[in-house]
C-alpha cells in the first residue's frame, strides 16, 4: 500500500555492538510489523550502488566503505506513515542534532556511522526493498 511501507539497514557499526535486539524492539514498539529481514553483508560494489544517489559528494567513498565493512540487518517495514514515522523514530541523519529517545541519538556515533539507514521517500523504499528482497521473501498477511 502506497506510504505504508519503508525500508531499513541496521548498519554495521550497530550490528558489530550487538545493537540490532535493542533497534528491533524500538521499531516493534513504534508500532511497525516486519515483513521481510535479513542480516546480509554488501560488497564494495554492491554498496556504491545502493548509495549511487550520493556519488560525488564528499563522504560517499568513507560512506560505501562502511557500508560495506561488515554485516547488516535489512528490513522492509509496513506502519499506517512507514517513511514519516520511520524517519521520526530514527531522528537526524547527523546523531548530534537527533533528538532524544531516538534511534540515532541512542545508538550512533557519527554521521556516516548513524546505526541506521531509512529510506526518504516512497520511490526510495521501493528501490531500496527491491535491491534486498525478491517476492518469495516478503510476508505480508
Ligand atoms: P543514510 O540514511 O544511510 O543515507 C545516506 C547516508 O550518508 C546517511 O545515512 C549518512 O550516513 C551519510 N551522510 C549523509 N550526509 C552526510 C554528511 N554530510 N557527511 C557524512 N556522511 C553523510
Amino acid at each position: 500500500m502506497a506510504g505504508n511501507v519503508t525500508f531499513t539497514m541496521i548498519k554495521p557499526g550497530a550490528v558489530k555492538k550487538n545493537y540490532v535486539g535493542a533497534i528491533l524492539k524500538m521499531i516493534n514498539e513504534a508500532g511497525f510489523v516486519i515483513r521481510a529481514m535479513k542480516l546480509t553483508r554488501m560488497s564494495g560494489t554492491q554498496a556504491a550502488s545502493f548509495y549511487e544517489v550520493h556519488q560525488g559528494k564528499p563522504f560517499y567513498d568513507e560512506l560505501v566503505k562502511f557500508m560495506s565493512s561488515g554485516p547488516i540487518v535489512a528490513a522492509i517495514l509496513e506502519k499506517e506513515n512507514a517513511i514519516a514515522d520511520y524517519r521520526e523514530l530514527i531522528g537526524a541523519t547527523n546523531p548530534d542534532n537527533a533528538a532524544e529517545g531516538t534511534v540515532r541519538k541512542m545508538f550512533a556515533c557519527s554521521v556516516t556511522q548513524n546505526a541506521v539507514h531509512g529510506a526518504d521517500s516512497d520511490e526510495n523504499a521501493k528501490r531500496e526493498a527491491d535491491f534486498f528482497f525478491s517476492t518469495f521473501e516478503r510476508f505480508y498477511d
